[in-house]
C-alpha cells in the first residue's frame, strides 16, 4: 500500500509544516523521555532526537520505521524503535511525555480500541507525565462531499525515480460508524493508476473530551492548531494537552 511506504510517505509534499516546532516546544515544557507513538518515519522523532532528547517511536508499520531507521542512522541520531500496536504495548518504564501526533488517532476506528490505547499510555506515566494528541476537527462540508466525485490531493515525485506521482482523493462518510473512508488514487508516471484506501475514524471535541476525561485523564490545554490557539468550532486540529487524573496511572 502506497500511503504506509515508507519512502513514498516521507516523498510526499503535504505533512504539516510547523507541528515539528510545536512538539518541540511541548517536548522542553514537558522533559524526557519522550515516547511518540505512531512515529512513523521519524518525521518528528528524529528532529527531537537531534536536538538532544531521549526518545522512543513506536509504530506498527515495518515499511514506515524502516524507512526511519536509515534516516536516523544517516543523521547519527539514536532513537528507540519498538514496533508494536499503540493500542497493546508495555515498555516497562515511565516517560515525562507521550504524544500521537499528525491524526493517527484518526486511524483507530472503535471506542474500544481508543480505551485500549489510553490505558495503554496511562500504564507508562507517572504523576508529573503529560499525554497529547492531535487529530482533526471534523468538517462536515468535506466529509459530506459527493462520494463519486474525485477532488485534487496531492502530488509528489517517484522516490523510484519515475516522474511525478499525482493523488487525487474521494471519500465517502459514515455518520453511524463516524468513519471517513478515504480513496486515494495514485496515478503513476506509466500511466496505471493503484488504489489506496484509508480509514478515517472522526472524534468529534465533545466527544473526544469525554473519552479522554472518562479514561482517567485531566485535560490541561485544549489547542486549535500548531500556533497554540485556544481550540475553537473552526479550529483545524484538536490538540488535547492532559495528565493522568488523580496522579499515577493503573
Ligand atoms: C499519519 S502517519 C504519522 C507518522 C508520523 N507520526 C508523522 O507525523 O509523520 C500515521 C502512522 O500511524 C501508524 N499506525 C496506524 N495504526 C497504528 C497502530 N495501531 N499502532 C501503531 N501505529 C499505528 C502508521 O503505521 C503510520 O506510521
Amino acid at each position: 500500500m502506497f500511503y504506509y511506504d515508507g519512502r513514498h510517505y516521507d516523498s510526499r509534499e503535504m505533512h504539516p509544516e510547523n507541528d515539528i516546532a510545536f512538539w518541540e516546544r511541548q517536548v522542553r515544557r514537558h522533559g524526557d523521555p519522550v515516547l511518540e507513538l505512531a512515529c512513523g518515519t521519524g518525521r518528528i522523532t528524529i528532529p527531537l532526537a537531534r536536538a538532544g532528547h531521549s526518545v522512543t517511536g513506536l509504530d506498527i508499520s515495518a515499511s514506515m520505521m524502516n524507512q526511519g531507521r536509515r534516516k536516523a542512522a544517516a543523521q547519527g541520531v539514536d532513537i528507540g524503535w519498538v514496533e508494536a500496536d499503540f493500542r497493546d504495548f508495555d515498555l516497562g518504564g515511565a516517560y515525562s511525555f507521550i504524544f500521537i501526533p499528525d491524526n493517527s488517532v484518526n486511524h483507530i476506528e472503535t471506542l474500544e480500541d481508543l480505551e485500549a490505547c489510553l490505558r495503554c499510555v496511562r500504564r507508562h506515566m507517572r504523576e508529573d507525565s503529560r499525554f497529547a494528541l492531535d487529530v482533526f476537527n471534523p468538517r462536515l462540508d468535506i466529509l459530506l462531499r459527493d462520494p463519486s466525485k474525485r477532488y485534487p490531493h496531492s502530488s509528489y515525485d517517484d522516490p523510484d525515480g519515475g516522474g511525478r506521482i499525482e493523488i487525487t482523493e474521494s471519500n465517502v462518510y459514515d455518520p453511524a460508524t463516524q468513519i471517513n473512508t478515504v480513496r486515494l488514487y495514485y496515478r503513476l508516471p506509466d500511466g496505471r493508476t493503484e488504489r489506496s484506501d484509508l480509514i478515517c475514524r472522526m472524534w468529534f471535541p465533545q466527544e473526544l473530551d469525554a473519552v479522554v476525561k472518562y479514561n482517567g485523564f485531566e485535560i490541561e490545554s485544549k489547542y486549535g492548531d500548531y500556533d497554540e490557539s485556544p481550540f475553537r468550532g473552526d479550529s483545524p486540529k484538536q490538540i488535547v494537552i492532559c495528565k493522568a487524573a488523580g496522579g499515577q496511572g493503573p
